[in-house]
């Protein structure tokens, strides 16, 4: 029986398992094996073969980033607009990364569905609009292939239990490509955080305030997130796109790794900001069916409070649409120390001893703490990643790092426990602000098991034994930064 028939023949067990109120195997799956540090070993050692589902900003910049990786080759390309595949057919063939004739191109709303059923690849990279990630991510799955898959990438709590019952079941990853955990400063701080030097950490606080008001059709290069972005803006509260200031805390706290996110209250700011309205009046046609639309549900600022089953706090913030700087705030608070960014910026406990107890370390100090205390990964890696692009150098660092991790067998830094117990934050939050801010328990996706994992530890990549030739890179442009 392949997955394909798995599945079909498996529907009506998901729908008797929920009617008779079963928590375990809900969706039909059975119960499978843990996935915590679950060492996939199906390529190591191979060439890993990747196909692309949603190409558009996002999906083309993850195209010339993984084309670049020696051991993976771009196989597939997958978009529902024929232009897409064209655009990036044209530029994998210009820049000669992959066997241009052997690249599979799937076109239409539908053809995701023959690539993870029929495609012959082992990843599929998912980067189309949020509401399709986690079926395409699911189907992936049960065909077989590792699912990669954008933020936020599911956007209900069931959702998030399909993705880790089906990762269970079939024992192959399932990861949610979050790249700012390999930022420089969240990288830093786990650094920091590995060595005690923030003592306990007792507080968190992290954030996606994004002025992106100028995502609007009228201006979007391919006409695509503004879309989509907008309409989920406009009948949705809650924060939908949690995981940027959410997941390199939890990765630095040890969530899911002898800590779990155990409850949550949130709340929303009104929506004051008018630029929705101020983009139906200028920029929608007359016939346009949206210019009817009621103004826009989602509050400007959304603050989102989480206590974690040891007792620790997290805050997570939710601003797209006020006139404010870029801010992830990746801010850590412990027993001994603290640290944030935007700007960057540190204090440790010896300096509650002298008479600057209530300053930051000034700028020379602090970034002798920076440089002193680097990563190993950003160290050895950031230059070429800065040069191929993608915020900074964290994306093509993510990518890097999956693919190490595939090549050598070694578990991924994030799991589908990681990716269920922050995307399902979609769902709780907006729960919680509809409901006058009530407390929504955060369910525990490793059922247990969390206790049993040690925190996520310094890990690095051997370019060298990758065959990464440092000296072959050019600089990539800037349409990878989206
Ligand atoms: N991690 C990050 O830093 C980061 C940055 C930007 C975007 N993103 C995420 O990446 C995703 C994509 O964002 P984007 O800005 O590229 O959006 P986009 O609209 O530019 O691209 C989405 C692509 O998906 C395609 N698509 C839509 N329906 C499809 C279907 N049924 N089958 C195949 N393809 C389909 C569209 O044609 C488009 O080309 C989003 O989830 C976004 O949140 C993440």
């Amino acid at each position: 029986m392949n997955r394909r028939e798995f599945l079909k023949g498996t529907a009506w067990m998901g729908a008797a398992a929920f009617a008779a109120g079963c928590q375990l195997n809900r969706f039909g799956f059975g119960e499978g094996g843990q996935m915590q540090n679950y060492c996939y070993r199906k390529l190591m050692g191979k060439k890993i073969r990747v196909g692309f589902v949603g190409i558009g900003g996002r999906g083309t910049g993850a195209v010339h980033r993984v084309a670049q990786i020696p051991g993976c080759e771009v196989v597939a390309l997958c978009d529902k607009d024929p232009a897409r595949v064209e655009v990036n057919l044209a530029w994998l063939r210009e820049q000669k990364y992959s066997k241009i004739d052997s690249i599979k191109t799937y076109v239409g709303d539908e053809a995701y569905k023959d690539l993870c059923d029929f495609g012959e690849c082992d990843v599929i990279y998912c980067a189309t609009p949020w509401a399709l990630h986690q079926p395409v991510g699911l189907r992936a799955l049960c065909g077989g292939k590792v699912a990669l898959i954008e933020v936020t990438s599911a956007l209900t709590v069931d959702q998030c239990w399909e993705l880790v019952e089906a990762s269970e079941k079939f024992q192959i990853p399932c990861m949610q490509l979050e790249n700012c955990v390999y930022g420089e400063i969240e990288l830093l701080e786990l650094h920091l955080a590995r060595l005690g030097m923030f003592g306990e950490i007792n507080h968190a606080e992290g954030a996606y305030i994004h002025d992106l008001r100028g995502i609007i059709p009228s201006s979007c290069k391919y006409n695509g997130e503004a879309k989509w972005r907008y309409q989920e803006n406009m009948v949705h509260k809650g924060d939908r796109y949690p995981t940027h200031g959410l997941v390199p805390l939890c990765q630095t706290m040890g969530i899911n790794r002898g800590d779990r996110l155990d409850y949550l209250v949130s709340l929303d700011s009104g929506a004051y900001n008018t630029n929705y309205e101020k983009f139906k009046k200028e920029f929608l046609g007359d016939d346009d069916p949206r210019k009817n639309d009621p103004p826009a549900e989602m509050g400007d600022m959304t603050t989102t409070l989480i206590k974690t089953a040891k007792g620790k706090s997290i805050m997570v913030q939710h601003d797209v649409s006020s006139p404010r700087p870029y801010n992830r705030l990746a801010f850590i608070s412990g027993t001994k120390g603290a640290m944030g960014d935007y700007p960057f910026r540190c204090a440790f406990e010896e300096k509650c001893f002298d008479s600057k107890a209530h300053e930051w370390f000034d700028e020379k100090a602090a970034n002798e703490i920076r440089a002193k205390y680097m990563h190993p990964l950003w160290k050895n890696v950031s230059d070429v990643a800065q040069k191929i692009g993608g915020h900074g150098g964290m994306d093509f660092i993510m990518d890097l790092r999956w693919a190490w991790c595939l090549q050598n067998g070694e578990p991924l830094d994030m799991d589908v426990y990681d990716l269920a117990a922050t995307s399902c934050l979609c769902e709780l939050t907006e729960t919680s602000v509809r409901s006058g801010s009530k407390l929504q328990s955060i369910p525990d996706f490793t059922r247990g098991n969390w206790r049993n994992v040690q925190p996520w530890g310094v890990v690095n990549v051997d370019l060298e034994k990758m065959g990464f030739d440092k000296g072959a890179v050019e600089k990539d442009n800037a349409a990878l930064n989206v």
